[in-house]
């Protein structure tokens, strides 16, 4: 599928992971920095040759300052281990958005507004380019939207679209697959593992 490369109107800023992550902690004009959330930025192994991109972090993600620890994390983790993926050795896990957006009694959480995903987009670009992994995997719409610009999970999941020499594959977020649980042919989280086995099959395949 061709896709137009959203990526060329963001120019590297950083060089390395540290100097990037080191930005983070203390970003200028951070959207959500009067949310009071803290920010949380990555997990894993930062030489995988997957990187998995999130949607933003959860309550326990605020607490801990990891992403993908939580209920959804450890969906995540049944995800890669049906494929004997490791997920600290074989994927570098981050988010679209690097604070957790607070719900209307500033506890709960809501999803990350489209202004939200604009602001964090030049830090996550720039993470996938210095994670530089060959395979990217985009959970949900507002990933597809931060990394593709457009939404429509349902139709995107599972193909493949080549970008900046890299393999990105949309997949549902594992918070869906916990609001559906049936495993029946042709429900989403049947459709989740033949995704994840066509991802493995990419990963054995790079040379
Ligand atoms: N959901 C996400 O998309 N990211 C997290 O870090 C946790 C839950």
């Amino acid at each position: 599928m061709s896709q137009p490369d959203l990526f060329a109107q963001y120019p590297q800023q950083y060089d390395s992971l540290d100097s990037i992550i080191e930005h983070m902690l203390n970003m200028d004009g951070d959207v959500l920095a009067n949310a009071g959330t803290r920010v949380v930025i990555s997990r894993g192994n930062p030489k995988a040759k997957i990187l998995l991109v999130g949607e933003a972090p959860g309550p326990q993600e605020n607490i801990e300052g990891i992403p993908f620890i939580g209920r959804a994390g450890k969906m995540l983790e049944k995800i890669f281990e049906a494929v004997n993926f490791n997920s600290n050795e074989d994927i570098y896990i981050t988010n679209s958005v690097f604070r957790m957006p607070p719900g209307k009694d500033g506890k709960n959480f809501r999803k990350p507004t489209s202004k939200e995903i604009a602001h964090y987009r030049p830090y996550l670009f720039d993470i996938i380019r210095l994670i530089n992994a060959p395979i990217v995997l985009l959970t949900g719409n507002v990933a597809c939207e931060a990394v593709l610009g457009i939404t429509g999970i349902t139709r995107l999941r599972g193909k493949w679209i080549e970008l900046e020499g890299r393999s990105i594959m949309p997949l549902f977020h594992p918070s869906y697959l916990l609001r559906n649980p049936s495993k029946k042919a042709g429900a989403p989280k049947s459709l989740m593992w033949e995704d994840i086995r066509e991802v493995r099959r990419r990963w054995e395949n790079l040379t």
